[in-house]
C-alpha cells in the first residue's frame, strides 16, 4: 500500500519537543485556530478553525478518506447525525459508564480526575500541587444533554453523540441490505463528538466538542484476533506516514483497571511531545458488545447469516477511533521548527516541516518584483492555471526573502519565483521549503511537476 511508504515524506533532523504556546501563537497568528467566541471571553475546550486551518482539516480528513474508504474495498463510508435517539445511549452504556471521577483540593480549590493523580497522593489523600486534603471523589457524566422539540412538557430528553461511531451501529442493518457487501466489512465515518470534559485543554488535545474518525469492522468471531491485528498494524503505518519524527510513535496496551465498559482489549497509538506520551488513536476490541446490546434495547435482530454456511452470529467488532482534531495538534507539534541563521537562510526561519499532501496551501507563486508590470501579469498567469488544481496563493507585498519565510511558516512546500529570466525564456525558479533548494523548470512543466509532488498517490 503507498500510504505506508515514505517515498514522499521529508527527512530532518530531530528537533527538540515543541512547547505548545509555540503552535497556539503560531495557529492564531496565520489564521489555523481561532478561541471560540473570543470576543466574549472565549468558551474552554472549543475552538474555531481559520483559513489555514480549514485547507488543513480538509486535507487531513480527505488523507485517511482516501486510505480507509477509497483503497478497501471491503469498506463503506457513512455520514451519521449528531442526534439521535436517547436510548443509543442506554444501551452503549455511555450513560450508565461514561463517567469521570473527580477530587476537588480543600485548600486550593484544584481539581482533578482521579485517573490523572499519582499514586502516592491518591493513597495519601493529598493534593499534588498544594498538599491540601482531597475531598471524596465525585462520580460526573460526560454526556451533553439536549432537547429535541418546542412545548414544554413534551421535550425529549436526550445526548450530543459522546462517540461517533454509535450511527455506525444504527446504520450497519441499513448498510448491509443496501450495499450487499458482507462479513468481513468496514464502514467509516468521520464527524463531531461532544464531552462534558471536566478537565479541557492542552488547546486541542482535550477538547468539549471535537472530531472523531472511525473503522467499525465487523467480523465472524474466529477472525477477529487476525482483523484485529491487521488494523491495527495499519493504522500505526498511517500515523508513520504522515510525520517526521518516527521514534515519536508507539503502542500501548491498556491495563484491565483502564479498559472502556466496552472494550475486551485495546491498545493506544501514543505520540510524544511536550505533553508526554499521549493516545492518538485507540485501537478497541469491541467484540459482540455494540450490536449485541442494540439487538436488546430495540428489539431488533442485528445478527447476521453467512450466505453460504447458514451460520447465524452477532458480528464482532474491530474498532480504530482517532482524532481529527489531535492529528491536527500531533502534525503541527510534530512539524514545527525554528531555524537558526545559516549559510542558506541568513535571519533564520520558522518552518512547518507539513508533509506536501497535507500542507495547507501548496504553492506560492511570487513575481521577484511587483513593480515591473511583465513580471505580474506572468505569475498572476501562472497564478490562475495552478489553482485549479491546488490551492495557490499569489504574494507580491515585501521582498522575496519575506515571502519565502512567510511561506516556510505555515508550511507551503513550494515556492515559484517568476523573475526576469522568465520573461525571456518562459521558466521559472521553484523553491522548495525543507532543504530551500531551488530548480528552473519549464511554465509547462510546471503543473505536471507539483501535482505529482503534492497529492497522494
Ligand atoms: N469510539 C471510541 C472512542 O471514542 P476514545 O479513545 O474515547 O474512543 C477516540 O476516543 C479518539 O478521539 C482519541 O484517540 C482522540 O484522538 C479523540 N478524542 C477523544 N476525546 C477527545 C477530546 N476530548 N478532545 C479531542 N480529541 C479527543
Amino acid at each position: 500500500m503507498t500510504q505506508t511508504e515514505d517515498k514522499a515524506m521529508l527527512s530532518i533532523e530531530d528537533t527538540p519537543l515543541v512547547p505548545i504556546e509555540k503552535v497556539v501563537a503560531l495557529s492564531k497568528r496565520r489564521g489555523f485556530v481561532y478561541p471560540n467566541s473570543e470576543i466574549y471571553g472565549g468558551v474552554s475546550g472549543i475552538y474555531d478553525f481559520g483559513p489555514l486551518g480549514v485547507e488543513l482539516r480538509n486535507n487531513i480528513r480527505r488523507f485517511w478518506w482516501w486510505s480507509m474508504v477509497q483503497l478497501n474495498d471491503n469498506v463503506l463510508g457513512i455520514e451519521g447525525s449528531i442526534i439521535t435517539h436517547p436510548r443509543v445511549w442506554e444501551a452503549s452504556g455511555h450513560v450508565e459508564n461514561f463517567v469521570d471521577r473527580l477530587v476537588d483540593c480543600k485548600k486550593c480549590k484544584r481539581r482533578f480526575r482521579v485517573d490523572h493523580l499519582p499514586a502516592e497522593n491518591l493513597e495519601q489523600n493529598k493534593c499534588p500541587v498544594c498538599g491540601g486534603e482531597l475531598t471524596e471523589p465525585r462520580v460526573f457524566n460526560l454526556m451533553m444533554e439536549t432537547y429535541i422539540g418546542v412545548v414544554e412538557g413534551e421535550r425529549m430528553k436526550t445526548y450530543l453523540r459522546g462517540e461517533a461511531c454509535q450511527n455506525i451501529y444504527l446504520d450497519y442493518d441499513n448498510v448491509l441490505k443496501s450495499s450487499r457487501i458482507q462479513i468481513p466489512f468496514g464502514i467509516c465515518q468521520i464527524g463531531k463528538a461532544f464531552r462534558n470534559e471536566v478537565t479541557p485543554g492542552n488547546f486541542l488535545f482535550r477538547q468539549r466538542e471535537f472530531e472523531q474518525w472511525d473503522l467499525q469492522f465487523f467480523v465472524h468471531p474466529s477472525e477477529m484476533q487476525k482483523w484485529f491485528d491487521y488494523w491495527k498494524e495499519y493504522r500505526f503505518e498511517w500515523y508513520k506516514s504522515i510525520i517526521n519524527h518516527k521514534d515519536r510513535l508507539r503502542f500501548r496496551a491498556h491495563g484491565p483497571d483502564e479498559l472502556a465498559h466496552y472494550a475486551k482489549q485495546a491498545f493506544d497509538i501514543e505520540y510524544k511531545s511536550i505533553l508526554g506520551w499521549q493516545e492518538w488513536e485507540g485501537i478497541h476490541w469491541r467484540q459482540d458488545w455494540d450490536l449485541s446490546r442494540h439487538s436488546q434495547y430495540s428489539g431488533q435482530d442485528l445478527s447476521y447469516t453467512d450466505p453460504e454456511t447458514k451460520e447465524r452470529y452477532i458480528p464482532w467488532i474491530v474498532e480504530t477511533s482517532g482524532g481529527v482534531d489531535r492529528t491536527f495538534l500531533n502534525l503541527l507539534l510534530d512539524a514545527y521548527e525554528e531555524e537558526p541563521p545559516s549559510g542558506k537562510d541568513k535571519e533564520g526561519r520558522t518552518v512547518l516541516h507539513l508533509h506536501p499532501w497535507l500542507a495547507p496551501i501548496k504553492v506560492a507563486v511570487l513575481p521577484l518584483q511587483k513593480n515591473k508590470e511583465e513580471l505580474v501579469t506572468t505569475a498572476k498567469g501562472i497564478h490562475n492555471r495552478l489553482k485549479r488544481l491546488m490551492v495557490a496563493q499569489y504574494d507580491d507585498v515585501a521582498n522575496i526573502g519575506r515571502r519565502y519565510r512567510r511561506q516556510d511558516e505555515i508550511g507551503t512546500p513550494f515556492c515559484v519565483t517568476v523573475d526576469f529570466q522568465t520573461l525571456e525564456d518562459q521558466t521559472v525558479t521553484v523553491r522548495e521549503r525543507d532543504g530551500m533548494t531551488q530548480i528552473r523548470l519549464a511554465i509547462d512543466e510546471l503543473p505536471g511537476y507539483l501535482v505529482e509532488k503534492v497529492t497522494w498517490k
